[in-house]
């Protein structure tokens, strides 16, 4: 199987097992694993900040990102295309009493400034909740990888520091951000208070993510984490694996690019597939199909008979290139693609 349906399916590699099966530990709810603490002080210093924290999941590292920023009835100004609205089952309304005030999201990922202005009502108003946190994400999931410009963090950052409001990157994955704009991820992180990133995607590491931010709302996390049961106890054993991806996995990001660009290049050289290149610009890619000849289920279905795996997405199709899946197996994923949709 080329299994192209996420950057997270990846298996930890060698290097990565034998740093699992020799990782120091400690009971890290005590900050006694030594491993985890130099996870943590080496992700902060990639990212530019004072301190970081290691937790279990990407989502959980949002939602106690959310939670440590802002509280009950105040809002969550978040892209109407971001993953926290769409995918992380309303955990901070559910859990955190927050408000999801959505913002129209554009083909970058990038929410109007104007529209973020219009979003935060007045102080005065009892009626109105309050503006509590923005969200941004990058790079963006359901817009297809795309990178939000440093031109327009740089303009989102001068706006909420006029508004008092702290901002908060899903940056899931920013390194595939960083390796795009060809620039360290701080570049990028020190636009924003806050950010999220997984060791679990195009990194290659088995299980975690990282949040990062000022010392004190680290320790606010360290908190919120323990409330959601993300306190975890050995947890170098894991921690190790996520030293490797952080040190061997963020350049060799640039390959798995340069497999998405190839592949969507081939892909939108068939007459059945309508893609835009220009949306490419990491290793997602997202297309659709001229005609209905197939559903995206049914190519989908049709596709894993023939030994590749891609998920449809937001009525259209997605595939993801990773450390897991090199360039031959991308040619020959573009070449089954092709003789599925003529065999029609
Ligand atoms: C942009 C983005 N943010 C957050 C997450 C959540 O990460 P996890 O699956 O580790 O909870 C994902 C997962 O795919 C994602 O794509």
């Amino acid at each position: 199987m080329i299994d192209l349906r996420s950057d997270t399916v990846t298996k930890p590699s060698l290097a990565m097992r034998e740093a699992m099966h020799h990782a120091e530990v400690g009971d890290d709810v005590f900050g006694d694993d030594p491993t985890v603490n130099q996870l943590q002080r080496y992700a902060a210093d990639l990212v530019g900040k004072e301190a970081a924290i290691f937790v279990p999941s990407g989502t959980m590292g949002n939602l106690a990102a959310i939670l440590a920023h802002a509280g009950r009835g105040q809002e969550l100004l978040l892209g109407d295309e971001s993953h926290i609205y769409h995918y992380e089952a309303g955990g901070a309304s559910a859990l955190g009493g927050l408000v999801f005030h959505p913002i129209p999201t554009n083909a970058q990922g990038e929410l109007d400034l104007a529209a973020l202005n219009a979003a935060v009502r007045p102080a005065y108003d009892a009626h109105a909740a309050q503006a509590g946190l923005v969200c941004l994400e990058n790079s963006h999931n359901r817009c297809g990888g795309t990178v939000l410009s440093l031109e327009y963090l740089a303009q989102v950052q001068q706006w909420a520091s006029s508004q008092n409001l702290p901002v908060h990157m899903d940056g899931a994955r920013v390194f595939n951000a960083a390796v795009a704009l060809g620039v360290p991820a701080s570049t990028i992180t020190k636009h924003v208070d806050s950010v999220q990133f997984c060791l679990s995607k195009g990194l290659g590491a088995p299980i975690g993510s990282i949040v990062a931010g000022s010392g004190e709302f680290i320790k606010k996390v360290h908190r919120w984490r323990k409330m959601l049961g993300g306190g975890m106890r050995q947890v170098g054993v894991v921690a190790a694996a996520g030293m490797i991806a952080l040190n061997e996995g963020r350049e060799r990001l640039i390959d798995d690019h340069v497999n998405a660009k190839m592949l969507a290049e081939a892909l939108s050289q068939l007459p059945q597939i309508e893609l835009d290149l220009a949306s490419v610009q990491t290793n997602i890619i997202v297309f659709g199909l001229r005609d209905s000849t197939f559903s995206p289920e049914q190519l989908v279905e049709r596709l894993r008979q023939a030994g590749v795996l891609i998920v449809p997405f937001k009525g259209r199709l997605r595939a993801v290139t990773h450390v897991d899946v090199n360039r031959e197996q991308c040619t020959e994923a573009s070449s089954i693609i092709a003789e599925v949709l003529q065999s029609a």
